[in-house]
């Protein structure tokens, strides 16, 4: 069983405070992600629970056992950077091999170990190659394999697929998330592409300089987000603010400009300010003459622009007063979509999300 405690772990480089008092639980066999921007603290508090970089303050344990007090080695952790750091002058079984020498296991059984780590990640055979002789996803599978082969507790991934081209990264991902569950080993993974998160962990940490921002399941993240930071990180939305200026039944309406928005359930207290957020495929287009789905609420909108992506068609729109709010549409026909026209959009008030004054 591996559970990862991490309890008010701080660490700061000079005047930096790269990770602030950071708590956090990650279940045995959980498939968890640190997402953030760059020099958030994300790679500083995976080093952390690696045992490349000291802690200021805190603790880290792995089940009962602390282990930030503990070597690099004998922590139990296989870690995959984003450069892979293979060594060139050795062949890919020496260089899976490698931590099993560290480790003085018997020559008898490495060799069974590299062939069993190798198959893992589909490279049977590729034993004798040389690193020079791999492409990129090869590569990063050689660092996977070598870090597996050490049997970790927990595996750590640094932006293990940054290196490679966008369709070989969809690729590897979902080989990534298959063995972490065919292993059902705790992972932590980082990275900063919020789409990669959403499609492998269990749950996700979202990180601001140094804290925690929101941790949660991808779809809790991604749809009730508590901060305009994580929704504005978790992809495109509309970012607007108002004032609460009425219930009506179960909905409160928030007047923001010259448009009032429906909310559901989340907000209280008449006349405070808010911050909200809709996601623009939230929003549908309501044709002349269509009814308005029941329980939901409507807007009228001027068509500004239209950029056509294939399965998508993202249309910026402006409200009455001019504020933009952005459209995502599957599957509309174009033709009903030419800039200046006036369109109907509707949206289920469940879908928008109020935060509570910073
Ligand atoms: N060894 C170091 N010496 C000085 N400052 C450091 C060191 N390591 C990290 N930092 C600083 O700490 C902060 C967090 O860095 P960290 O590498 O953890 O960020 P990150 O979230 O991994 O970013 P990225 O997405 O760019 O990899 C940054 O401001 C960084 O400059
Ligand atoms: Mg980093």
């Amino acid at each position: 069983m591996t559970t990862v405690t991490i309890e008010r772990v701080s660490r700061s480089f000079g005047s930096v405070h790269a990770v602030r008092e950071v708590s956090l639980e990650i279940r045995d066999g959980e498939f968890f992600t640190l997402l953030g921007p760059s020099g958030c603290g994300k790679t500083t508090l995976l080093r952390m629970i690696a045992g490349f970089c000291e802690l200021d303050a805190g603790s880290i344990s792995f089940g009962a056992r602390r282990i930030d007090t503990l070597p690099p080695h004998r922590r139990n952790t296989g870690m995959v950077f984003q450069n892979y750091a293979i060594f060139p002058n050795l062949t890919v079984g020496g260089n899976v091999a490698y931590g099993l020498h560290a480790r003085k296991v018997p020559a008898a059984r490495i060799a069974e170990r590299v062939a069993t780590a190798l198959k893992l990640v589909h490279l049977d055979g590729y034993d004798a190659r040389w690193p020079h002789q791999l492409s990129g996803g090869q590569l990063q599978r050689v660092a996977i394999a070598r870090s597996l082969v050490i049997e970790p507790e927990v595996l750590l991934l640094d932006e293990p697929l940054s290196n490679l081209d966008a369709q070989l990264r969809v690729e590897m991902r979902g080989e990534i998330r298959q063995l972490q569950q065919s292993l059902g080993i705790t992972a932590i993974y980082v990275t900063h592409d919020q789409e990669e998160a959403l499609a492998i962990s269990d749950r996700i940490a979202v990180m601001r300089a140094g804290t925690l921002e929101q941790v949660d399941k991808p779809d809790a993240i991604y749809r009730d987000s508590t901060t305009p930071f994580v929704a504005e990180f978790l992809g495109v939305t509309n970012l607007l603010s108002g004032t609460i200026t009425r219930r009506e039944g179960a909905h409160a309406v928030i007047k923001a400009g010259a448009t009032e928005f429906h909310v559901e359930g989340t907000v209280t207290g008449l006349g405070e300010a808010v911050a909200f957020c809709l996601r623009p495929e939230a929003l549908r287009v309501i044709a002349p003459g269509d009814a308005i789905p029941d329980g939901w609420a409507s807007l009228e909108v001027l068509i500004s622009r239209v950029e056509f992506l294939g399965a998508l068609t993202r249309v910026e729109t402006q409200l009455a007063d001019g504020t933009m709010l952005r459209v995502a549409l599957l599957d509309q026909p174009l033709e009903t979509l030419s800039v200046g026209h006036a369109l109907t959009l509707a949206y289920d008030p469940r879908r928008v999300t109020g935060f509570k004054a910073a």
